[in-house]
């Protein structure tokens, strides 16, 4: 029996701002978003769109297509959640009729928390092979307005699901992990924007890496040469390319030519140049990216995957593409929900952002936007109440 991703869905907020937009409200040259930073666009969710909704949204062409039974678990990867007591995994089990006998719970671990996520559900499924879990990962990364990572925020969702023998990918053994207690990247309770150590972080994701790879390795003799891409968690697209440095100086290589590099590693940040960093989502949205875009057929190839997530903890695994994959890919979904965006002008993106809900209680209605079909609709006595709008 192998054990891996068997449907993976991706969905994103139907706003976004150009960077170009950006560079010029902010006296900024381009090229220093684009080229150094390796991002276009960022994903702006409007005030009717959260974790929860961004979540189901993203989950919907899973339930749609195989429907909920066999699914005995929910578990919700976020470091944006909504409530400190209440799990977003049960918000999306009512929007999504999960079964009543599925477990639902909320993990966190700053962006690892996806990783985290897949790591127990491949545990359950292992334990319980005719168990499906559903993991859904979603965040919006906000950062202080002209600050230095704001030019990396964005939103995004995806869901996967967990099961036996899968469709897509198999999660190989002996993942190498490194786990360190460090201040790079935190989000205190009472701030809605996160704080960073910019380049300092960006140091520690490179030599996590390490750390984590050389585990891998001693673990599994696997060197660059065994993968045919690689994906790695993107704050901003550029840093994959740092990654693939410092994995080559790990493997004791020159760095790869422009070219092989390009090969390497483009396919998987598509998505991510135009959503920007969806945290928790990011590696996995870059995943879905190169299922749908990789210039050659993946079946049976092996993909590098690098986890990181502040704080910290760093995990590098190989997954196995399972031979047939593509007959079950949302690809046309998920393009189409990228050519369907709406830009935004620079005043509306700080309007979106300033945007504040009541917190004392009183009824708020959320006007429609453009999105997904689940959306927020109310918040009243405390409690969001959400909706599926009509087609
Ligand atoms: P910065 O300090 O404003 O940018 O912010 P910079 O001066 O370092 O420039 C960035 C790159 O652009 C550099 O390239 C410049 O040379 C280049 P590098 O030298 O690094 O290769 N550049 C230009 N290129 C072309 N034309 C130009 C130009 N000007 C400059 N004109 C920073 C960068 C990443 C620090 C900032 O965006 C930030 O603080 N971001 C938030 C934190 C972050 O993303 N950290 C990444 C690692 S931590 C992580 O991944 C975890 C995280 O996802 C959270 C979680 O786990 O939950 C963040």
């Amino acid at each position: 029996m192998t054990i891996g991703i068997h449907r993976l869905s991706f969905h994103t907020p139907a706003y976004y701002l150009d960077l170009d937009t950006l560079a010029q409200a902010r006296g900024a040259d381009p090229a220093k978003f684009h080229v150094g930073l390796g991002q276009d666009r960022m994903a702006i969710p409007p005030p009717d769109q959260d974790i929860v909704t961004l979540a189901a949204n993203a989950a919907l062409p899973i339930l749609d297509e195989l429907g909920p039974d066999h699914i005995d678990w929910c578990l919700f990867a976020t470091e944006s959640g909504v409530d400190q007591s209440k799990a977003a995994a049960l918000f999306c089990h009512g929007l999504l009729g999960l079964p009543a006998s599925c477990r639902c719970a909320e993990i966190k671990e700053a962006c690892y928390g996806g990783t985290a996520a897949l790591r127990l559900a491949a545990a359950i499924v292992a334990a319980s092979p005719a168990s499906r879990v559903l993991v859904l990962a979603s965040d919006i990364a906000r950062y202080d307005l002209a600050s230095p990572g704001e030019p990396t925020q964005g939103a995004g969702a995806v869901a996967m699901l967990v099961a036996a023998d899968p469709d897509l990918l198999v999660l190989e053994p002996s993942p190498g992990v490194h786990c360190e207690d460090i201040m790079d990247f935190w989000r205190p309770n009472y701030r809605t924007e996160a704080l960073a150590e910019g380049h300092y972080s960006t140091r520690m994701y490179l030599t996590t890496l390490a750390e984590a790879y050389k585990a891998h390795q001693a673990a599994t003799g696997h060197t660059l040469a065994t993968f045919a891409h690689l994906a790695c968690h993107m704050p901003f697209t550029r840093i994959a390319w740092k990654a693939l440095a410092r994995l080559a100086r790990a493997d004791g290589i020159p760095e790869p030519p422009p070219d092989a590099a390009e090969a390497l590693l483009a396919p998987a940040t598509l998505y991510n140049r135009l959503t920007g960093n969806t945290y928790a989502a990011c590696l996995y949205e870059g995943l879905a990216s190169l299922l749908d875009h990789a210039p050659a057929p993946l079946d049976g190839k092996t993909i590098g995957c690098f986890s990181y997530g502040s704080g910290c903890m760093a995990e590098f695994y190989a997954a196995t593409v399972v031979p047939g994959y593509a007959a079950h890919l949302y690809t046309p979904l998920h393009r189409h929900l990228l050519a369907d965006r709406v830009p935004l002008t620079y005043r509306q993106y700080e309007d979106i952002f300033q945007y504040g809900i009541p917190t004392d209680g009183a009824d708020h209605i959320f006007a429609p936007y453009r999105g997904g079909p689940f959306r927020l609709a109310t918040l009243s006595a405390h409690k969001r109440r959400y909706e599926r709008r009509d087609p």
